[in-house]
C-alpha cells in the first residue's frame, strides 16, 4: 500500500523534475501505476522506491514518468496541423529555402512512441520529393520516457496501430512484416533518415540551439502546473524565430501563459515580432 508520506513525497517529486502536478485524488491511480514499477525493480514496498528516487533521482525518472503519465499516441492524430502543413507551410518554407543546404528543422517534443515524427516525416519527404529541393531538412524527436523512445527508435507498430495513415501512404512509407513480423510494419528507412530520436526531459538544459521552423509539442502539458509551462514556452519561443510556429494538443492553449505568439489557426501559434 502507498502511504500518504510515501505519496507525498512522489507527488513532489513529480512536480520538481517532470513539472507534473498530481492531485491528491490521484493517489489510487498512483499506487495502481507504480505497483508494476516496483516489481520490476523487484523492491517489496513503496517506502523502498521513494529511497530509491532520493538516492539517485536521475536514472529511474524516465520509468516514473512514463508510469503515471501517458503515452498515447496515433499517426496522424489532430490532422488538420498535417494539412496545415502540407498545404501552406511546407511549400512556403521549400519555397524560401530554395539553396542547396538550407535548413529546415522541425522538433516533436513529446514524441512519445515514435508516430509523430513519422508522420511529419511522410509529409515532409514528400513536399521534398515533389520540390525536388537539395534542403537539409530534419526532424528532432524527445521524450522522457525509455520505453516509449525504444519503441519509436525500432519504428515497427502492429498493423492496427496505421488506421490514421491514407491507404496510398502506407503503401508507400510502411513495409510490411512477413513470416515471424506477419501483422507488423517498420518505417520505409527514409523516415528514419529525417527523423533523429533523443532522450530529453523538458525541464532539464537542451543541448541544441535551434533555430527551428517549427515545434510540435502536443498532449505533453496537460499535467504541467502553470509555472512548468511558462518557462517552457519562454524557452520554446527563444528557439523559434519570428514566424516560427508552435502546435499545441487539442486541450491545450497559450491563452494567460504566454504571450509572445499569436494564435493563427485551431492550436497553431505564431512567434510574433518584438
Ligand atoms: C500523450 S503523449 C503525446 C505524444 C504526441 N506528442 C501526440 O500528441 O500524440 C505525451 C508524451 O510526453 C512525454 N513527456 C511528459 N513529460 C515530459 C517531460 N517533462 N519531458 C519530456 N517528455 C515528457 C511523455 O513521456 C509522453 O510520451
Amino acid at each position: 500500500m502507498l502511504g500518504d508520506a510515501d505519496f507525498q513525497y512522489l507527488r513532489n517529486f513529480v512536480l520538481e523534475h517532470c513539472g507534473i502536478a498530481l492531485g491528491e485524488h490521484k493517489h489510487q491511480l498512483v499506487q495502481g501505476r507504480l505497483l508494476r514499477r516496483l516489481r520490476a525493480l523487484g523492491l517489496s514496498n513503496f517506502t523502498s522506491y521513494c529511497e530509491l528516487l532520493r538516492r539517485d533521482p536521475y536514472s529511474e525518472l524516465g520509468e516514473l514518468a512514463s508510469a503515471i503519465s501517458t503515452n498515447v499516441t496515433a499517426f496522424f492524430r489532430e490532422v488538420h496541423h498535417y494539412d496545415l502543413l502540407v498545404d501552406e507551410l511546407l511549400p512556403r518554407w521549400l519555397h524560401e529555402k530554395r539553396r542547396e543546404g538550407d535548413r529546415l528543422r522541425i522538433w516533436s517534443a513529446g514524441c512519445s512512441t515514435g508516430e509523430e515524427p513519422y508522420a511529419l516525416a511522410m509529409v515532409l519527404a514528400e513536399a521534398i520529393e515533389q520540390s525536388g529541393s537539395k534542403l537539409d531538412a530534419k526532424i528532432l524527436a524527445t521524450d522522457l520516457s525509455p520505453q516509449a523512445l525504444e519503441t519509436a527508435r525500432k519504428g515497427v507498430y502492429p498493423l492496427e496501430r496505421l488506421a490514421g495513415i491514407s491507404a496510398e501512404r502506407c503503401r508507400r512509407w510502411m513495409l510490411r512484416g512477413e513470416g515471424e513480423y506477419d501483422g507488423l510494419a517498420c518505417v520505409h528507412p527514409r523516415l528514419r533518415e529525417l527523423v533523429t530520436i533523443e532522450p530529453l526531459n523538458l525541464l532539464h538544459p537542451w543541448p541544441m540551439r535551434g533555430p527551428f521552423d517549427a515545434i510540435f509539442c502536443r498532449n505533453v502539458v496537460i499535467y504541467f502546473d502553470q509555472p512548468t509551462k511558462q518557462r517552457l514556452f519562454r524557452r520554446y519561443a527563444e528557439l523559434l524565430p519570428t514566424g516560427g510556429y508552435l502546435f499545441l494538443g487539442h486541450s491545450e492553449s497559450l491563452h494567460g501563459v504566454n504571450d509572445e505568439f499569436e494564435l493563427i489557426g485551431r492550436t497553431v501559434h505564431r512567434k510574433i515580432g518584438g
